[in-house]
């Protein structure tokens, strides 16, 4: 595989959380670290741009003593029952509930889902995974 060489600027800050990363995960290669990075950013927006059905699984923490939250989020799956095909909900403390979504069909509309469960007050994390 041939290769080109770039220069890039970037912050110092930056850099350091690069090299951080890189020890963590075992890389000794800064040129494959960056590579990676970009091809996990590309497969992304192309799982996002991308026509036809997509599977995406989005995973959700939230505190379930928080007012009227399982209500919301129990609201939000129904609204979107074609597409939200199944759920996984695991009690991970005596507060905290995960739950993992598949949702298979439009990319966009996937997005819009996990942008809605992300705005709840008292869901504390939401990561969307393009799954296929
Ligand atoms: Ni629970």
């Amino acid at each position: 595989m041939t290769v080109k060489r770039i220069a890039v600027s970037i912050e110092p800050e930056l850099l350091e959380k690069l090299e951080k990363s890189m020890r963590r995960r075992v890389y000794r290669n800064r040129s494959k670290a960056v590579s990676d990075v970009l091809r996990a950013w590309f497969s992304r927006d192309e799982w996002a741009a991308g026509k036809g059905r997509r599977v995406g699984a989005i995973s959700i923490c939230y505190d379930h003593h928080t007012p009227r939250v399982l209500d919301r989020i129990t609201d939000i799956q129904h609204e979107h029952g074609a597409t939200v095909i199944a759920t996984l909900h695991v009690h991970i403390s005596h507060r905290e509930c995960l739950e993992v979504l598949v949702a298979k069909g439009n990319a966009e509309k996937i997005r819009k889902i996990a942008d809605s469960l992300a705005s709840v007050r008292g869901v504390k994390s939401c990561s969307l995974s393009a799954v296929a």
